[in-house]
């Protein structure tokens, strides 16, 4: 019997979640504990839930570290709450991932009877992210630039030099941004993000402060090549666009867009719906949450026509945009909410389409989506995922009426536990 504030000692098997893993006390009790730890880990736990089966804990001490720890390369590994995988070996990383995302498949899906794919690896482990977002704080005697934590239950920002995962050009961004800050006489707050533009060549800057921090910052961002700078929701100098050019195709795309973090895995993520696509020989498709485009416009090259449906209205604008600027002739896209149903704002040319495209936020596929979905009966659906336990939930949802085929795992996230996925799927 075990009660909230007990130390725990356990060792860990498995990694269950992206925050946690899971392990087993020495009397046979279940634990899912937090903390940077991996399978192979013996620890400490402090207990701050339990239910019937399981108690849920944080590591408080790592008492016997896994034979196949190495040494974090990033200073700020201990504290910073990103990157919680640089302590494991390239290969372990992997299959890790490969098998978190067959637990669950078959644990959460329930689905046994499908193939799990090689796992596509990154040639970068490190310096990949072309985006990254910091929260900074400058008091009298206080000058803080990094990502956001809790310690003991309280807010904190964790203080970096740098980000070793971010590209070398956001960390010469983060360097200077320091400086400013350092050097700054009065106190500030407020949000700053980095993003790359021109095949990683341009900063494009937002920042939410001070005006009087904001102007100081900008007249020394000039020593670094700028694509454009937000200040405060408000668009100062630049480009009103961002771009990138990936397998050939260009993509323009608002500051406010989504697009993937890592463009060396989104091409391979990108050929390879293309070459699922030319397997199916597809004419009609559907892309749904399609961004600026950026699976659409190279779907768009290997089947007959293909309707993009997206919610943010500006990211529709940049697709259309990119179809022309890209002589894509076959591409159209559509502004809708997929919490709402869009079955009945669909031309009559899409309503029977042989494949559907999906690659949702986080939280995966509404109900009504996959409702949607089943009405329009598609030969196949190419399932896009950036989560794991989202992707199993949908898979089950699906599974009265689609098989589950081949799983692509692709890591367009190294050295942490989040793990992109493309999933096929058959009409039963
Ligand atoms: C993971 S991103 C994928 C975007 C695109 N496929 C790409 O690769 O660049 C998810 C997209 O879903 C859109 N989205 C989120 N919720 C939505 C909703 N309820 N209706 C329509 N689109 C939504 C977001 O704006 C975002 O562009």
């Amino acid at each position: 019997m075990h009660n909230v504030g007990d130390i725990v000692e356990l060792d860990i098997l498995d990694q269950a979640q992206e925050q946690a893993c899971f392990g087993r006390l020495d009397s046979g009790i279940s634990m899912l504990v937090d903390g940077k730890i991996c399978p192979g880990d013996r620890v400490k736990a402090k207990v701050y839930k339990t239910t019937k089966n399981l108690l849920f804990g944080n590591c408080i001490e790592i008492i016997k570290p896994a034979a196949h720890r190495i040494e974090p390369p990033c200073p700020h590994f201990n504290e910073c709450p990103g990157c919680k995988w640089q302590m494991l070996p390239y290969e372990i990383e992997s299959s890790l991932k490969s098998k978190r995302l067959s637990d669950a498949i078959e644990r959460v899906a329930q689905i046994k009877d499908y193939n799990l794919m090689p796992f596509i690896a990154a040639e970068n482990e490190f310096e990949y992210r072309n985006k990254i977002e910091l929260t900074f704080k400058k008091t009298d005697n206080l000058s803080l630039l990094g990502y956001n934590s809790t310690i003991n239950g309280k807010p904190r920002i964790v203080d970096i030099q740098g980000c070793a995962i971010a590209h070398p050009l956001i960390n010469q961004a983060i360097t200077l941004f320091k400086e400013c800050l350092e050097n700054y006489a009065l106190g500030t707050e407020g949000r700053i993000s980095f993003r790359l533009s021109y095949q990683n060549s341009e900063l494009a800057v937002n920042l939410k402060s001070s005006d009087a921090f904001a102007n100081i910052f900008i007249r020394d961002l000039k020593e670094l090549p700028i694509a454009n700078i937000t200040v405060n929701g408000e668009f100062r100098d630049g480009q009103d666009s961002l771009n990138s050019h990936v397998n050939g195709i260009t993509y323009n795309y608002a500051p406010s867009s989504f697009f993937q973090v890592n463009t060396e895995q989104a091409g391979k993520l990108s050929t390879l719906v293309q070459n699922e696509l030319k397997k199916l020989d597809a004419d009609k498709v559907i892309d749904l949450y399609c961004g600026c485009g950026f699976f659409t416009l190279a779907a768009a090259k290997v089947c007959g026509e293909i309707l993009g449906i997206e919610g943010h209205r500006a990211s529709v604008e940049s697709a259309e945009k990119n179809a022309k600027a890209n002589n894509i002739t076959n591409a159209t896209f559509m502004s809708a909410n997929l919490k709402k149903q869009v079955i009945r704002l669909i031309h009559q040319d899409f309503k029977h389409p042989d494949v559907i495209i999906v690659d949702p936020p986080r939280m995966g596929l509404s109900d009504i989506a996959i409702k949607d979905i089943n009405t329009l009966k598609p030969r196949a659906i190419l399932y896009i995922s950036c989560d794991p336990g989202t992707l199993a939930r949908d898979l089950k949802k699906l599974n009265s009426s689609y098989s589950l085929q081949d799983v692509h795992p692709l890591d367009m996230f190294p050295k942490t536990p989040h793990l992109e996925s493309l999933s096929i799927l058959m009409k039963k």
